[in-house]
């Protein structure tokens, strides 16, 4: 009896050793003989991300087993709400950028473990990420950004921050630039002369109206939150649901919103203002082909590229002046990383590079118990996939202190209830007290200067 124990335990200890060695096999990494990029593209392959974070999955054979097969397909759907792969990987395999928000998101994959998922290496042994190929995701996810996405402002240990200062300006053309500021506070912009673009988004209170909706022409009221035009430069594309890809096409909108400005046509704007003769010989001086929509949305656009908030506390602290950040602000600041608030709130605007489920973790609209408007659609009006229900782009943290109210429906009136709503909603976290309190704190550090001034909002005495 005794012997056939040993004789047991020894094939245990046999076992084991085999299991870990074609374990230690399957997961060695590659050679750095590839470039660092096809080197992180063999191991996500190899780890299966695209089986789950895929529109079009290609399950493994068990998929039509009972209980592993309902889990898998489980897995995907989770796993698709939170990141799609494919534009990355295929980047990767094709040595072209990875995009920010992908690129936040697997890094942080990488330092929580989280990836890829336990469940799913247990059973494809060759999946597992090892500590080695972890390492070399890691640093592969540094030199990324620096390469692609570092402005070079941050000082040398901030580089790989997934948050970025933001720039003092960018080129533009000054004469253009004039053109927009005027046209930007132009009230014939709008049918009845009443509303320029700056009655919603008056630089003098943020490029917000502090309303959860904005009366447009005729008092009528608007059915989605009016963000801030300040660092809407750096968006990825206008609009919560993205439908302008940049800020001319965005500028041609308002104008001709009927619950905005109102206006008939670009013809009936164009009408009013030639008869400024003064305007008019300003605008040929720079356009010669006179007034169009093109032309004025190209200087409004110009414009809007001056609207940058350099220098807020955060962004000083990121250039090396490490001392203007105090405890509590840091410890907000750490949170948000931990947290990752910074994988989705990426880049210099902290926000804006992506679309995400509002609701990622639990049903937002549900507790939120009011009926649903088209605006709540998100992306989804624009696309009719599915995936892209509630999905919106990020909005931009800068300036945050100074533009209640949040969410694209305005219900949020602080930015306590935000921040504790956007770890429930999007983390499934209840933040302690504490917590929230170094969140706002750290907010205080996102407001930035506006010609040379530090930004600010009449409409809160702020
Ligand atoms: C078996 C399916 C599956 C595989 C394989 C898988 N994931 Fe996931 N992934 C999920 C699910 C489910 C979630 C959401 C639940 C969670 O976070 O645990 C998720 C969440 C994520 C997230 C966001 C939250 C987090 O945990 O960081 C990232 C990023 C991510 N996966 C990246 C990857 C990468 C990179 C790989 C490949 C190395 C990978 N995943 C492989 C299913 C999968
Ligand atoms: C009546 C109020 C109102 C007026 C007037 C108005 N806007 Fe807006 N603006 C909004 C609202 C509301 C949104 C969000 C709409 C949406 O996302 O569907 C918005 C969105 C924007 C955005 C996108 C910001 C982002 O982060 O996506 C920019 C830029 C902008 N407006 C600039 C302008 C310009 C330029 C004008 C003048 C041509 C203008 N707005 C006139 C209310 C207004
Ligand atoms: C999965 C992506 C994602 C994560 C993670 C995330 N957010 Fe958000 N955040 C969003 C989206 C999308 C919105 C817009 C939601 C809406 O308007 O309905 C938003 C809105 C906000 C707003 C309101 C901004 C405004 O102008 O209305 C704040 C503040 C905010 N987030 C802070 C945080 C903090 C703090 C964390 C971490 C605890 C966090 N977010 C995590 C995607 C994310």
């Amino acid at each position: 009896m005794k012997r056939i124990g040993v004789i047991i335990a020894g094939l245990i200890i046999i076992g084991s050793f085999l299991v870990l060695l074609i374990f230690r096999i399957l997961n060695r990494p590659p050679s750095s003989e590839y470039a660092e990029n096809i080197q992180v593209h063999k191991i996500l392959d190899k780890g299966g991300c695209l089986v789950c974070h895929t529109m079009e999955p290609e399950f493994p054979f068990y998929k039509n087993f009972p209980i592993i097969g309902k889990m898998i397909r489980q897995d995907a759907a989770e796993a698709l709400v939170q990141i799609e792969l494919n534009e990355a990987i295929n980047a990767l395999q094709a040595n072209l950028p990875v995009g920010e928000v992908a690129l936040a998101k697997i890094e942080k994959s990488m330092l929580d473990r989280t990836m890829p998922l336990l469940n799913y290496y247990m059973i494809h042994w060759a999946s597992y990420t090892s500590e080695a190929e972890r390492e070399i995701i890691l640093n592969w996810a540094k030199n990324h950004r620096r390469a692609h996405y570092s402005n070079g402002l941050a000082a040398d240990e901030f580089l790989n921050e997934a948050v970025q200062p933001v720039e003092d300006s960018v080129p533009v053309n000054q004469e253009k630039v004039a053109l927009g500021d005027l046209l930007y506070h132009d009230t014939r912009l709008s049918l009845d002369n009443t509303l320029s673009c700056a009655s919603c988004h008056d630089l003098a209170t943020a490029g917000v109206d502090n309303e959860v909706f904005s009366p447009g022409v005729g008092g009528q009221i608007g059915t989605i939150n009016s963000p801030t035009v300040f660092n809407s430069f750096y968006n990825f594309v206008q609009f919560w649901d993205g439908r302008a890809a940049t800020l001319a096409t965005q500028a041609a909108q308002p104008p001709l919103n009927p619950v905005e400005m109102a206006s008939v046509s670009f013809e009936q704007i164009i009408d009013k203002l030639k008869q400024d003769k003064e305007l008019s010989r300003q605008f040929l001086r720079i356009y010669p082909e006179g007034f169009s929509e093109e032309t004025i949305t190209d200087a409004i656009a110009e414009f809007e590229k001056t609207l940058l908030t350099p220098n807020s506390r955060l962004d000083r602290y990121l250039k090396g002046e490490t001392s203007v950040m105090s405890e509590l602000e840091l410890q907000g600041y750490a949170l948000f990383k931990d947290y990752e608030c910074a994988t989705c709130h990426v880049g210099v605007n902290m926000g804006g590079q992506s679309y995400e489920k509002m609701g990622m973790a639990r049903d937002y609209f549900a507790d939120r118990n009011t009926e649903l408007s088209l605006d709540d659609m998100g992306r989804f009006k624009e696309t009719g996939i599915e995936r892209d229900r509630h999905r919106f782009k990020v909005p931009g943290l800068r300036n945050i202190v100074l533009t209640e109210p949040y969410f694209h429906d305005g219900t949020r009136k602080n930015l306590r209830e935000a921040t504790a709503d956007m770890a429930k909603y999007q983390l499934d976290i209840i933040l302690e007290p504490e917590e929230l309190d170094a969140f706002e704190a750290f907010y205080e550090c996102l407001t930035g200067e506006y010609q040379g001034r530090l930004l600010s909002n009449k409409n809160l005495n702020k």
